[in-house]
């Protein structure tokens, strides 16, 4: 029987690297996300590597729609092995100029959405024996971010608080589910670039390894949190950054 995984924010940028990481490790994907035309491209590619794949439009901040696209996916699937939350966007202002609502939305998207969707998948986990939530944080959740970054103090809040609520959620969940997060540094996508246009030549020069990450650097080691065997890592949170000292 073939595992499902669901990626939120999977239509492009590091949730496709995480997707196809998984697919070609054999899973079926159910991709959350509220880009369209991107979702059907991904979901094309993902079936052309011979997976099942379906797509729900869903803004992840909203918890009941996450209640209703967890049920389409036991609807449609009939088990949960793997939840991976990357859906998440910067935000540039700082906080002598950040509005409320702007501060909160955020938050909502990017670490609210975590909770959404480990309260309305986890159960399912637990009675099918077992799984594998990976979180998607950010290098800002230690670094705080620079002056010059796209997303300052109010992301830099929510992907710590990420990690803080997988910590305490590995011992909840555990021993059933393991759950992991992720903290990339600069990785080539949409998101990434509007930050590397601005400073590209100038971070690569403090990166150890030479380059920027790409969405595939991500989605192999998202997967083999979300695949490993035998386990024994949870509650953990994994920089990816090629060793960045220039933040
Ligand atoms: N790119 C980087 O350098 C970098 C570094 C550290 C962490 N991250 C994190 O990785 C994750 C993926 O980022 P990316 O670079 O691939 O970004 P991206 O903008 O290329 O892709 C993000 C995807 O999430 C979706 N999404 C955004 N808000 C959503 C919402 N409210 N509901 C549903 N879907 C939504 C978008 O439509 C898009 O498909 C994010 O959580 C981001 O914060 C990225």
């Amino acid at each position: 029987m073939r595992k499902l995984a669901i990626v939120t924010g999977g239509a492009r940028g590091i949730g496709r690297g995480c997707a196809t990481a998984l697919v070609k490790k054999g899973l079926d994907i159910a991709i959350v996300d509220m880009l369209s035309p991107e979702m059907a491209r991904t979901k094309a590619e993902l079936e052309a590597l011979g997976a099942r794949v379906e797509v729900f439009e869903a803004d992840v901040s909203d918890f009941a729609r996450a209640g209703e696209v967890v049920a389409g996916v036991m609807a449609a699937f009939g088990r949960i092995d793997v939840l991976v939350n990357n859906a998440g966007r910067g935000n540039p202002a700082g906080i002598l100029e950040i509005t409320e609502e702007s501060y909160d939305r955020t938050i909502a998207v990017n670490l609210k959405s975590c909770f959404n969707y480990i309260h309305h998948a986890a159960p399912h986990m637990l009675a099918g024996g077992g799984g594998r939530i990976v979180s998607m944080s950010s290098l800002n959740a230690h670094s705080g971010g620079v002056t010059s970054a796209v997303s300052k103090f109010s992301y830099a809040a929510a992907k710590a608080g990420i990690i803080g609520m997988t910590r305490a959620l590995a011992k909840e969940l555990g021993p059933t589910i393991a759950i992991n997060a992720i903290c990339p540094g600069v990785i080539e996508t949409e998101l990434g670039n509007s930050l590397t246009k601005a400073r590209g030549p100038e971070l690569m020069k403090g990166i150890a390894l030479g380059r920027l990450g790409t969405p595939q650097d991500v989605g192999e080691l998202v997967c083999f949190l979300a695949t490993v065997e035998p386990n024994f890592i949870t509650g953990q949170n994994f920089i990816i950054d090629g060793f960045q000292w220039v933040c």
